[in-house]
Protein backbone atom coordinates (compact mmCIF):
# COMPACT_ATOMS: atom_id res chain seq x y z
CA UNK A 1 0.00 0.00 0.00
CA UNK A 2 1.57 2.84 -1.03
CA UNK A 3 1.78 6.19 0.52
CA UNK A 4 -1.63 8.39 -0.25
CA UNK A 5 -0.83 12.04 -1.77
CA UNK A 6 -0.62 14.12 0.72
CA UNK A 7 1.72 12.06 3.08
CA UNK A 8 3.61 12.10 -0.12
CA UNK A 9 3.52 15.71 -0.66
CA UNK A 10 4.65 16.32 2.97
CA UNK A 11 7.09 13.82 2.38
CA UNK A 12 8.52 16.14 -0.52
CA UNK A 13 8.54 19.17 1.87
CA UNK A 14 10.47 17.86 4.99
CA UNK A 15 12.85 16.25 2.51
CA UNK A 16 13.25 19.33 0.45
CA UNK A 17 13.39 21.05 4.07
CA UNK A 18 16.49 18.70 6.01
CA UNK A 19 18.51 19.73 2.28
CA UNK A 20 18.13 23.42 2.24
CA UNK A 21 18.66 22.79 6.31
CA UNK A 22 21.46 20.84 5.93
CA UNK A 23 22.97 23.14 2.93
CA UNK A 24 22.65 26.46 5.58
CA UNK A 25 24.46 24.71 8.54
CA UNK A 26 27.09 22.58 6.65
CA UNK A 27 27.85 25.55 3.98
CA UNK A 28 26.48 28.54 5.25
CA UNK A 29 28.26 28.40 8.31
CA UNK A 30 31.56 27.15 6.95
CA UNK A 31 31.29 30.91 5.15
CA UNK A 32 33.63 33.11 6.61
CA UNK A 33 31.10 36.16 8.43
CA UNK A 34 32.11 39.44 7.02
CA UNK A 35 33.55 42.04 9.24
CA UNK A 36 34.21 46.09 8.54
CA UNK A 37 35.09 48.79 10.87
CA UNK A 38 35.71 52.58 10.08
CA UNK A 39 38.81 53.73 9.25
CA UNK A 40 39.77 55.99 12.18
CA UNK A 41 42.60 59.10 12.92
CA UNK A 42 43.99 59.39 15.89
CA UNK A 43 47.27 61.99 14.96
CA UNK A 44 46.94 65.86 15.22
CA UNK A 45 45.56 67.96 12.62
CA UNK A 46 43.23 66.53 9.72
CA UNK A 47 43.92 62.89 8.00
CA UNK A 48 46.17 63.56 4.93
CA UNK A 49 45.34 62.27 1.75
CA UNK A 50 46.29 59.11 1.19
CA UNK A 51 48.82 59.44 -1.47
CA UNK A 52 50.41 61.82 0.81
CA UNK A 53 51.06 59.45 4.00
CA UNK A 54 53.93 58.99 5.10
CA UNK A 55 54.59 55.08 4.52
CA UNK A 56 58.55 55.30 5.88
CA UNK A 57 60.06 52.68 8.19
CA UNK A 58 62.09 54.86 10.64
CA UNK A 59 65.25 53.08 12.61
CA UNK A 60 64.60 53.99 16.29
CA UNK A 61 67.11 53.82 19.25
CA UNK A 62 65.80 53.63 22.88
CA UNK A 63 66.39 56.62 24.03
CA UNK A 64 68.97 57.17 27.89
CA UNK A 65 68.31 60.41 29.52
CA UNK A 66 69.83 60.46 32.82
CA UNK A 67 68.03 63.58 34.29
CA UNK A 68 64.86 61.05 33.50
CA UNK A 69 66.53 58.55 36.25
CA UNK A 70 67.61 61.39 38.54
CA UNK A 71 64.68 62.89 38.85
CA UNK A 72 62.76 59.06 39.21
CA UNK A 73 65.39 58.26 42.38
CA UNK A 74 64.96 61.76 43.99
CA UNK A 75 61.42 61.52 44.14
CA UNK A 76 61.33 57.53 45.12
CA UNK A 77 63.74 58.92 47.76
CA UNK A 78 60.85 61.46 48.82
CA UNK A 79 57.83 59.05 48.65
CA UNK A 80 55.94 59.62 51.22
CA UNK A 81 54.37 56.37 52.73
CA UNK A 82 51.33 56.28 54.84
CA UNK A 83 51.52 54.89 58.15
CA UNK A 84 50.93 50.75 57.99
CA UNK A 85 48.78 49.11 59.98
CA UNK A 86 51.46 46.88 61.25
CA UNK A 87 51.49 47.65 64.92
CA UNK A 88 47.99 47.82 65.25
CA UNK A 89 47.22 44.59 63.41
CA UNK A 90 50.29 42.45 62.92
CA UNK A 91 48.01 39.87 61.18
CA UNK A 92 48.79 41.96 57.73
CA UNK A 93 52.50 42.58 58.16
CA UNK A 94 53.19 39.74 56.19
CA UNK A 95 50.43 39.54 53.86
CA UNK A 96 48.54 41.41 50.84
CA UNK A 97 45.09 41.66 51.57
CA UNK A 98 44.93 45.83 51.90
CA UNK A 99 46.77 45.99 48.35
CA UNK A 100 50.27 45.86 47.77
CA UNK A 101 52.78 44.64 50.21
CA UNK A 102 54.49 47.12 52.23
CA UNK A 103 57.41 45.54 52.90
CA UNK A 104 57.73 44.86 49.41
CA UNK A 105 57.60 48.11 48.63
CA UNK A 106 59.99 49.18 50.55
CA UNK A 107 62.22 46.41 48.98
CA UNK A 108 61.33 48.01 45.85
CA UNK A 109 61.91 51.12 47.12
CA UNK A 110 65.72 50.41 48.01
CA UNK A 111 66.31 48.22 44.74
CA UNK A 112 65.31 51.80 42.55
CA UNK A 113 67.67 53.70 44.68
CA UNK A 114 70.56 51.84 44.88
CA UNK A 115 70.45 48.65 42.50
CA UNK A 116 68.38 48.84 39.42
CA UNK A 117 70.41 49.92 36.28
CA UNK A 118 68.15 52.30 33.58
CA UNK A 119 71.09 52.91 31.48
CA UNK A 120 72.06 49.31 31.29
CA UNK A 121 68.49 47.95 30.22
CA UNK A 122 68.26 50.55 27.91
CA UNK A 123 71.97 49.55 26.05
CA UNK A 124 70.51 45.72 26.14
CA UNK A 125 66.86 46.73 24.74
CA UNK A 126 69.50 48.06 21.59
CA UNK A 127 71.01 45.15 20.98
CA UNK A 128 66.93 44.43 19.28
CA UNK A 129 66.42 46.59 15.99
CA UNK A 130 63.99 49.24 16.83
CA UNK A 131 61.65 50.85 14.42
CA UNK A 132 58.81 53.29 13.91
CA UNK A 133 56.08 54.16 11.29
CA UNK A 134 53.33 56.06 11.13
CA UNK A 135 49.76 54.60 10.98
CA UNK A 136 46.83 56.19 11.22
CA UNK A 137 48.36 59.50 12.47
CA UNK A 138 50.50 57.65 15.09
CA UNK A 139 54.23 56.57 15.17
CA UNK A 140 53.84 52.99 16.24
CA UNK A 141 57.28 51.54 17.50
CA UNK A 142 58.11 47.61 16.80
CA UNK A 143 61.26 45.49 16.98
CA UNK A 144 61.92 43.48 14.23
CA UNK A 145 64.28 40.15 14.57
CA UNK A 146 64.71 38.74 11.20
CA UNK A 147 66.21 35.05 11.17
CA UNK A 148 68.71 34.57 7.99
CA UNK A 149 67.28 38.27 6.68
CA UNK A 150 69.08 37.45 3.41
CA UNK A 151 67.34 33.81 2.36
CA UNK A 152 64.56 33.93 -0.34
CA UNK A 153 63.38 30.73 1.41
CA UNK A 154 60.00 30.75 3.04
CA UNK A 155 59.98 32.94 5.97
CA UNK A 156 57.08 32.91 8.80
CA UNK A 157 56.31 36.44 9.86
CA UNK A 158 55.01 36.31 13.67
CA UNK A 159 53.29 39.21 14.99
CA UNK A 160 53.44 39.29 18.97
CA UNK A 161 51.30 41.56 20.76
CA UNK A 162 51.22 42.71 24.88
CA UNK A 163 48.71 43.51 26.70
CA UNK A 164 48.44 45.53 30.05
CA UNK A 165 50.14 46.23 32.46
CA UNK A 166 52.60 44.72 29.93
CA UNK A 167 55.11 45.89 27.16
CA UNK A 168 56.52 44.47 24.28
CA UNK A 169 59.18 43.50 26.68
CA UNK A 170 57.29 40.36 27.46
CA UNK A 171 58.53 38.99 24.48
CA UNK A 172 61.72 39.66 23.63
CA UNK A 173 62.92 36.23 25.16
CA UNK A 174 60.58 34.26 23.22
CA UNK A 175 62.27 36.50 19.93
CA UNK A 176 65.57 35.75 21.20
CA UNK A 177 64.69 31.92 20.73
CA UNK A 178 63.45 31.75 17.33
CA UNK A 179 66.49 33.60 16.37
CA UNK A 180 69.10 31.21 17.25
CA UNK A 181 66.83 28.34 16.68
CA UNK A 182 68.33 25.57 14.47
CA UNK A 183 65.92 25.71 11.61
CA UNK A 184 63.18 27.86 10.52
CA UNK A 185 63.58 31.17 8.61
CA UNK A 186 61.35 33.98 10.94
CA UNK A 187 60.53 37.74 10.83
CA UNK A 188 59.47 38.65 13.99
CA UNK A 189 57.41 41.67 14.99
CA UNK A 190 57.04 43.02 18.43
CA UNK A 191 54.95 46.14 18.41
CA UNK A 192 54.40 48.78 21.36
CA UNK A 193 50.11 49.16 21.21
CA UNK A 194 49.11 52.70 20.61
CA UNK A 195 49.50 54.53 23.80
CA UNK A 196 52.41 52.18 25.42
CA UNK A 197 55.72 52.38 25.58
CA UNK A 198 57.43 53.84 22.65
CA UNK A 199 54.78 54.51 20.60
CA UNK A 200 52.67 57.58 20.29
CA UNK A 201 49.08 58.10 22.10
CA UNK A 202 46.44 58.49 20.49
CA UNK A 203 45.08 62.23 20.68
CA UNK A 204 41.51 61.28 20.39
CA UNK A 205 39.21 59.08 21.30
CA UNK A 206 38.06 55.70 20.04
CA UNK A 207 41.50 53.56 20.14
CA UNK A 208 39.48 50.49 21.26
CA UNK A 209 41.04 46.79 20.06
CA UNK A 210 39.46 46.59 16.64
CA UNK A 211 40.94 49.67 15.88
CA UNK A 212 43.94 48.58 17.05
CA UNK A 213 43.59 45.40 14.80
CA UNK A 214 43.64 47.80 11.66
CA UNK A 215 46.89 49.04 13.30
CA UNK A 216 48.56 46.20 13.45
CA UNK A 217 47.38 44.74 10.12
CA UNK A 218 48.65 48.01 8.18
CA UNK A 219 51.91 47.64 9.86
CA UNK A 220 52.24 43.74 8.86
CA UNK A 221 51.35 45.01 5.73
CA UNK A 222 54.30 47.71 5.45
CA UNK A 223 56.67 45.12 6.04
CA UNK A 224 55.58 43.01 2.89
CA UNK A 225 53.73 40.38 4.93
CA UNK A 226 50.05 39.17 3.38
CA UNK A 227 50.31 36.55 5.36
CA UNK A 228 51.16 36.15 9.13
CA UNK A 229 50.70 34.52 12.46
CA UNK A 230 49.46 36.50 15.44
CA UNK A 231 50.24 35.00 18.92
CA UNK A 232 48.72 37.80 21.87
CA UNK A 233 48.02 38.02 25.43
CA UNK A 234 46.04 39.80 27.60
CA UNK A 235 44.65 42.83 25.49
CA UNK A 236 46.97 40.60 22.63
CA UNK A 237 44.44 38.72 22.42
CA UNK A 238 41.94 40.81 21.87
CA UNK A 239 43.36 42.55 19.17
CA UNK A 240 44.54 39.46 17.72
CA UNK A 241 40.89 37.83 17.74
CA UNK A 242 39.76 40.66 15.86
CA UNK A 243 42.76 40.60 13.40
CA UNK A 244 41.46 37.24 12.54
CA UNK A 245 38.04 38.04 12.53
CA UNK A 246 38.54 41.37 10.00
CA UNK A 247 41.74 40.03 7.65
CA UNK A 248 41.18 36.16 7.33
CA UNK A 249 43.11 35.77 4.02
CA UNK A 250 45.76 37.47 6.23
CA UNK A 251 46.19 35.69 9.11
CA UNK A 252 47.30 32.48 8.88
CA UNK A 253 47.38 31.36 12.56
CA UNK A 254 46.12 32.71 15.59
CA UNK A 255 47.64 31.61 19.11
CA UNK A 256 46.25 33.37 22.23
CA UNK A 257 46.68 32.51 26.38
CA UNK A 258 43.24 34.10 27.15
CA UNK A 259 40.38 33.07 25.68
CA UNK A 260 37.91 36.03 24.76
CA UNK A 261 34.54 34.39 24.83
CA UNK A 262 31.60 36.12 23.13
CA UNK A 263 28.91 34.37 25.62
CA UNK A 264 25.07 33.56 24.56
CA UNK A 265 22.06 33.34 26.61
CA UNK A 266 22.99 29.34 26.18
CA UNK A 267 26.44 29.70 27.72
CA UNK A 268 25.35 31.62 30.32
CA UNK A 269 23.36 28.36 31.12
CA UNK A 270 26.06 26.20 30.69
CA UNK A 271 28.27 27.73 32.95
CA UNK A 272 25.34 28.22 35.61
CA UNK A 273 24.26 24.20 35.35
CA UNK A 274 28.37 23.59 35.65
CA UNK A 275 29.00 26.22 38.63
CA UNK A 276 26.08 24.95 40.68
CA UNK A 277 25.20 21.75 39.70
CA UNK A 278 28.71 19.93 38.34
CA UNK A 279 30.93 21.14 36.26
CA UNK A 280 31.07 17.97 34.58
CA UNK A 281 28.04 19.23 32.36
CA UNK A 282 30.24 21.41 30.87
CA UNK A 283 33.59 19.91 31.15
CA UNK A 284 35.53 16.94 28.93
CA UNK A 285 37.85 14.94 31.68
CA UNK A 286 41.05 16.26 30.67
CA UNK A 287 39.85 20.08 31.42
CA UNK A 288 38.60 18.52 34.96
CA UNK A 289 41.52 17.41 35.62
CA UNK A 290 43.21 20.88 34.63
CA UNK A 291 40.83 22.86 36.47
CA UNK A 292 40.61 20.76 40.24
CA UNK A 293 38.64 23.03 42.36
CA UNK A 294 38.60 26.00 40.76
CA UNK A 295 35.21 25.62 38.56
CA UNK A 296 33.09 27.21 41.50
CA UNK A 297 30.88 30.67 41.29
CA UNK A 298 31.38 31.84 44.82
CA UNK A 299 35.37 31.16 44.65
CA UNK A 300 35.49 32.74 41.18
CA UNK A 301 32.98 35.69 41.99
CA UNK A 302 34.34 36.60 45.43
CA UNK A 303 38.44 36.38 43.03
CA UNK A 304 36.49 38.89 40.48
CA UNK A 305 35.83 40.79 43.33
CA UNK A 306 38.55 41.32 44.87
CA UNK A 307 40.83 41.53 41.52
CA UNK A 308 38.61 43.13 39.30
CA UNK A 309 38.86 47.20 40.91
CA UNK A 310 41.23 48.29 38.60
CA UNK A 311 39.18 47.44 35.20
CA UNK A 312 36.21 49.17 36.67
CA UNK A 313 38.65 51.97 37.82
CA UNK A 314 39.89 52.25 34.08
CA UNK A 315 36.67 51.43 31.64
CA UNK A 316 35.42 54.87 33.38
CA UNK A 317 37.81 57.32 34.79
CA UNK A 318 41.70 56.41 33.75
CA UNK A 319 42.18 60.13 34.44
CA UNK A 320 42.04 60.46 37.61
CA UNK A 321 44.38 57.70 38.58
CA UNK A 322 46.48 58.84 36.21
CA UNK A 323 47.86 62.14 37.67
CA UNK A 324 49.11 60.03 40.50
CA UNK A 325 50.77 57.17 38.91
CA UNK A 326 52.49 59.65 36.72
CA UNK A 327 53.36 61.40 39.39
CA UNK A 328 54.77 58.99 41.55
CA UNK A 329 57.36 56.25 40.39
CA UNK A 330 57.09 54.26 43.65
CA UNK A 331 53.41 54.21 43.26
CA UNK A 332 53.29 53.54 39.40
CA UNK A 333 55.67 50.62 40.88
CA UNK A 334 52.94 49.04 43.34
CA UNK A 335 49.90 49.39 41.09
CA UNK A 336 51.58 47.28 37.92
CA UNK A 337 53.60 44.97 40.23
CA UNK A 338 50.06 44.32 42.31
CA UNK A 339 49.06 43.09 39.05
CA UNK A 340 52.14 41.20 38.00
CA UNK A 341 51.83 39.26 41.16
CA UNK A 342 48.01 38.35 41.56
CA UNK A 343 48.15 37.34 37.87
CA UNK A 344 50.71 34.98 38.05
CA UNK A 345 49.91 33.03 40.98
CA UNK A 346 45.45 32.45 41.16
CA UNK A 347 45.78 29.11 42.56
CA UNK A 348 46.35 30.39 46.59
CA UNK A 349 44.91 32.19 48.18
CA UNK A 350 46.77 34.72 47.46
CA UNK A 351 46.36 36.93 50.62
CA UNK A 352 48.02 34.42 52.60
CA UNK A 353 51.47 35.46 51.30
CA UNK A 354 53.65 38.52 50.13
CA UNK A 355 53.16 39.23 46.95
CA UNK A 356 52.84 35.61 45.74
CA UNK A 357 54.21 35.48 42.02
CA UNK A 358 56.30 37.74 41.59
CA UNK A 359 59.06 35.80 43.04
CA UNK A 360 58.69 33.79 39.35
CA UNK A 361 60.37 37.26 37.94
CA UNK A 362 63.50 38.85 38.49
CA UNK A 363 63.42 42.44 40.26
CA UNK A 364 64.89 43.52 37.11
CA UNK A 365 62.39 42.15 34.61
CA UNK A 366 59.42 43.57 36.86
CA UNK A 367 61.22 46.94 37.09
CA UNK A 368 62.23 47.50 33.62
CA UNK A 369 58.29 47.05 32.60
CA UNK A 370 57.91 49.47 35.12
CA UNK A 371 60.41 52.11 33.86
CA UNK A 372 59.28 52.06 30.42
CA UNK A 373 55.66 53.39 31.56
CA UNK A 374 57.24 55.58 33.51
CA UNK A 375 60.15 56.86 31.48
CA UNK A 376 57.21 57.29 28.44
CA UNK A 377 54.75 58.65 30.58
CA UNK A 378 51.80 56.33 29.09
CA UNK A 379 50.55 55.02 32.08
CA UNK A 380 47.39 56.73 31.58
CA UNK A 381 47.02 56.24 27.95
CA UNK A 382 47.64 52.48 28.38
CA UNK A 383 44.66 52.17 30.63
CA UNK A 384 42.16 54.12 28.81
CA UNK A 385 42.21 50.88 26.35
CA UNK A 386 39.87 50.09 29.31
CA UNK A 387 37.72 52.68 28.85
CA UNK A 388 37.62 52.78 24.68
CA UNK A 389 36.62 49.00 24.81
CA UNK A 390 33.63 49.42 27.34
CA UNK A 391 32.29 52.83 25.44
CA UNK A 392 32.52 51.04 21.95
CA UNK A 393 30.98 47.49 23.82
CA UNK A 394 28.07 49.85 25.22
CA UNK A 395 27.76 51.58 22.03
CA UNK A 396 26.43 48.71 20.20
CA UNK A 397 28.21 50.27 17.18
CA UNK A 398 30.46 46.87 17.12
CA UNK A 399 28.27 44.62 18.02
CA UNK A 400 28.97 41.64 15.16
CA UNK A 401 32.93 41.70 16.20
CA UNK A 402 32.22 41.83 19.38
CA UNK A 403 30.21 38.69 19.59
CA UNK A 404 30.79 37.00 16.08
CA UNK A 405 33.14 34.22 15.90
CA UNK A 406 36.26 34.28 13.67
CA UNK A 407 35.93 33.28 10.53
CA UNK A 408 36.06 29.74 10.59
CA UNK A 409 39.18 29.39 8.38
CA UNK A 410 41.74 30.56 10.42
CA UNK A 411 43.46 28.19 12.60
CA UNK A 412 43.64 28.44 16.63
CA UNK A 413 45.87 27.71 19.04
CA UNK A 414 44.78 27.78 22.88
CA UNK A 415 47.50 27.82 25.08
CA UNK A 416 46.35 27.56 28.80
CA UNK A 417 48.55 28.27 31.59
CA UNK A 418 47.72 27.43 35.07
CA UNK A 419 47.24 30.65 36.61
CA UNK A 420 45.69 32.50 33.65
CA UNK A 421 43.21 35.00 35.29
CA UNK A 422 40.10 33.07 33.10
CA UNK A 423 39.39 29.65 31.94
CA UNK A 424 37.08 29.69 29.55
CA UNK A 425 35.70 25.69 28.59
CA UNK A 426 36.41 24.37 25.28
CA UNK A 427 33.32 24.35 24.36
CA UNK A 428 32.34 28.03 24.99
CA UNK A 429 35.63 28.59 23.55
CA UNK A 430 34.65 26.61 20.26
CA UNK A 431 31.39 28.83 19.33
CA UNK A 432 33.66 31.68 18.78
CA UNK A 433 37.00 29.87 17.49
CA UNK A 434 35.53 27.26 15.37
CA UNK A 435 39.04 26.10 14.26
CA UNK A 436 41.24 25.15 17.23
CA UNK A 437 43.86 23.30 15.91
CA UNK A 438 45.26 22.91 19.44
CA UNK A 439 44.53 23.31 23.34
CA UNK A 440 47.29 23.19 25.51
CA UNK A 441 47.79 23.17 29.37
CA UNK A 442 50.60 23.81 31.30
CA UNK A 443 50.98 23.08 34.54
CA UNK A 444 52.10 26.17 35.92
CA UNK A 445 52.78 29.83 34.28
CA UNK A 446 50.19 32.81 34.67
CA UNK A 447 49.05 35.95 32.76
CA UNK A 448 52.65 36.71 31.45
CA UNK A 449 53.22 33.13 30.66
CA UNK A 450 56.06 34.28 27.28
CA UNK A 451 58.43 36.18 29.81
CA UNK A 452 57.37 34.16 33.06
CA UNK A 453 58.07 30.67 31.24
CA UNK A 454 59.59 31.60 28.08
CA UNK A 455 60.80 28.13 26.28
CA UNK A 456 57.56 26.50 27.37
CA UNK A 457 55.97 29.24 25.42
CA UNK A 458 58.67 29.11 22.66
CA UNK A 459 57.32 25.69 22.28
CA UNK A 460 54.00 26.10 22.07
CA UNK A 461 54.39 28.87 19.32
CA UNK A 462 56.83 26.14 17.33
CA UNK A 463 54.32 23.41 18.04
CA UNK A 464 51.44 25.58 16.39
CA UNK A 465 53.45 26.66 13.37
CA UNK A 466 54.15 23.15 12.51
CA UNK A 467 50.72 22.66 11.99
CA UNK A 468 49.90 25.32 9.98
C1 LIG B 1 56.78 38.88 58.92
O1 LIG B 1 57.20 40.22 59.14
C2 LIG B 1 58.05 40.40 60.24
C3 LIG B 1 58.27 41.91 60.42
O2 LIG B 1 58.84 42.49 59.31
C4 LIG B 1 59.34 39.64 60.02
O3 LIG B 1 60.23 39.78 61.13
C5 LIG B 1 59.01 38.15 59.83
O4 LIG B 1 60.17 37.43 59.51
C6 LIG B 1 57.98 37.98 58.72
N1 LIG B 1 57.55 36.60 58.68
C7 LIG B 1 57.43 35.91 57.54
C8 LIG B 1 56.92 34.51 57.68
O5 LIG B 1 57.73 36.35 56.48
C1 LIG C 1 69.98 37.06 15.86
O1 LIG C 1 70.95 36.15 15.37
C2 LIG C 1 72.00 36.77 14.65
C3 LIG C 1 72.88 35.69 14.05
O2 LIG C 1 73.25 34.76 15.02
C4 LIG C 1 72.76 37.73 15.57
O3 LIG C 1 73.77 38.38 14.86
C5 LIG C 1 71.77 38.75 16.14
O4 LIG C 1 72.45 39.57 17.06
C6 LIG C 1 70.62 38.06 16.81
N1 LIG C 1 69.66 39.05 17.22
C7 LIG C 1 69.20 39.13 18.46
C8 LIG C 1 68.24 40.21 18.75
O5 LIG C 1 69.49 38.37 19.35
Amino acid sequence: MGLSRLNRVIAVCILIAAIIYGWKTLFEARRPPCYSIDVKYFGSGVSPSTDAEDLSIKPFQVPFDRSQVDDMISRVRNTRFYEPQIAVDNRHVNKSSYGFNRQTAESVREYLINTFDWKKTVQELNTFSHFKTNIAGLDIHFVRVRKNAQTNKKRDAILFLHGWPGSFLEYLDVARQFNSSTTGNYDIIIPSLPGYGYSDAPLRGGMNPPQMARIMQNLMQRLGHSSYVVCGGDWGSFIGTHMAQLYPGHVRGLLITLVTPALTAKHYVQLGLAHFLTPTILLDFDEQDFLDERFNAKKYLEFLWKEGGYFHLQATRPDTIGYALNDSPLGLAAYILEKWSRWSNTQHDVDQSINSGLGRFTLDQLLSNVMLYWTTGTITSSMRLYYEHITSLASGYDDKLYYGPLAASVPVAIANYRNELLYVPRTIARARYPNIKLWLYHASGGHFASIEQPQEYYRDVENFLSRL
